[in-house]
């Protein structure tokens, strides 16, 4: 017996439908090849739209951005007809670039269904598909074992900052100096920006650890000097609040705090202590899932059996809170309206596929020849211009991160001096955005999956050009 929604989901007239919409946006993106600048005739309405678009919030758009729907790779095309590289694909969300086919035809299948959203109490089959496959990627070499999934980062954060303090009956967090959790009440008051905080009550009480700085470590003597230290500042806050302890929270690798990277050993030491203490360790990987040369950056480093609680979100579209079998809530803790839109979950899939398949991990993966790529074209730039590069006291490498995750410093990571390199390069033709807090860094998220490693020269050419602007 096949039910009615079995058989729309078979039906070969829709799956010709659906090939025939995706060679159409084929053959009208092709023209889609390099950066160009904006079309003449559409600058004044297109001014309009990005004025328009910050009016409706009170402030002006960050950069004036706004896609006509449409490109090819890592091009995306503007509605003022200009195209640019993206790479920084809306802080890692658009993964596969621009009108990638699968994630195309990801969106069409979305469409056959009855509704548009899954909730709690009534949804359809895909979100949890979505949910078991993702633990089960993740129980490959960690202890989770159940999800609840979201519709942003702060959610899932929410939902894992819930789910330790219960487990623990403790309302105290541990958390790196310059993380950054997402934009909720809670989680601005875990991040550490005092920005994101302006004008609003500190809701959680945190105690901050260092998180890893080689340029420090080098100063106290070495690596083993500066993991020391960090436990001791562990020891010290938790011996100043016995038991109030919810959980350590970390990301592996910052983001917004700078694509900063830091051995094993400073991650592991810290890991064991919070064993040692009874403290949960809640991973969240919103930022690094995908990027680095592994699939998780738990199994990057090495150190997925040391992981009670993880969140997802950005390149899956659908994001989630995982955690293991001992973490397990009470029932009753965690519920909501939506889980999702069909559309993530089909997204979310899409990805796995391409993460799964795409001979995407590994040192001779597709990741690692990006991220060396990247490496290469950005030494040949500041042997080129070392003018533009002075060396920075706190962050001496001025090219970093891993994977897909890749920064350059400037301009000796002077905070106004990056942002008008962000906004000259956005002219030139190529999209990134910041990060860090002081130094700065230009920070990339390409879409590795939808590009060609050849494409690094290229973009360069793009790049130095935008420096030489703000130079
Ligand atoms: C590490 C980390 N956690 C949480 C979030 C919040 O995610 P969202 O913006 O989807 O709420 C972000 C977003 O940048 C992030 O980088």
């Amino acid at each position: 017996m096949t039910t009615s929604g079995q058989s729309i989901r078979q039906s070969p007239v829709i799956a010709q439908a659906i090939d025939a919409i995706v060679a159409e946006i084929d053959a009208k993106t092709a023209s889609i090849t390099d950066v160009r600048p904006p079309t003449e005739a559409l600058r004044a309405d297109y001014d309009a739209l990005v004025k328009a678009a910050g009016d409706t919030r009170g402030w002006p758009l960050l950069y004036p951005m706004l896609g006509s729907g449409a490109g090819r790779g890592a091009l995306v095309e503007l509605a003022d007809g200009s195209v640019k590289w993206d790479l920084v694909a809306g802080i890692g969300v658009h993964f596969l670039g621009h009108s990638h086919p699968e994630m195309l035809r990801a969106q069409l299948r979305s469409s056959l269904e009855d509704t548009t959203k899954h909730g709690n109490l009534q949804s359809g089959t895909l979100p949890y598909a979505f949910a078991k496959r993702f633990v089960e990627l993740a129980g490959r070499s960690s202890r989770l074992k159940y999800a609840y999934l979201t519709t942003s980062g702060a959610m899932a954060n929410e939902c894992a900052m819930r789910v330790c303090m219960q487990k623990r009956n403790a309302d105290r967090v541990l958390a790196f100096e310059h993380c950054f959790m997402g934009r909720s009440l809670t989680m601005t008051s875990i991040g550490d920006n005092a920005a994101a905080r302006d004008g609003l009550p500190v809701n959680t009480a945190v105690d901050y650890i260092p998180f890893w700085n080689a340029a420090l470590a080098e100063r106290m003597g070495g690596q083993t000097k500066f993991i020391d230290w960090t436990l001791q500042q562990l020891a010290t806050a938790v011996g100043r609040y016995p038991g109030r302890h919810a959980c350590f929270v970390m990301e592996l690798i910052q983001g917004e705090g700078g694509f900063n990277v830091p051995p094993k050993a400073f991650l592991e030491e810290l890991m064991k202590a919070c064993k040692g203490y009874g403290i949960p360790v809640w991973d969240d990987e919103i930022q690094t899932f995908g990027r680095t040369e592994q699939m998780f950056a738990f199994e990057h480093f090495g150190l997925g059996e040391y992981v009670d609680v993880f969140c997802v979100g950005k390149m899956t579209h659908a994001c989630a809170a995982l955690w293991t079998e001992e973490m397990k809530p009470r029932p009753g803790l965690l519920s909501g309206t939506f889980i999702g839109s069909t559309v993530d979950f089909e997204v979310g899939m899409t990805v796995l596929d391409v993460l799964e398949k795409g001979n995407c991990y590994g040192p001779e993966g597709i990741f690692a020849q990006h991220h060396a790529a990247f490496r290469a074209q950005a030494e040949a730039l500041v042997a080129k211009h070392p003018e533009w590069f002075p060396k920075v006291e706190l962050a001496p490498e001025l090219i970093g991160g891993v994977g897909g995750m890749m920064r350059l410093t400037p301009f000796g990571g002077a905070k106004d001096k990056i942002a008008a390199a962000g906004k000259a390069l956005f002219d030139e033709g190529a999209i990134m955005f910041w990060c860090g807090h002081g130094p700065y860094h230009l920070r990339l998220l390409p879409p590795m999956p939808a590009m060609r490693v050849d494409e690094w020269p290229r973009i360069f050419e793009v790049i130095e050009r935008g420096l030489a602007r703000v130079a």
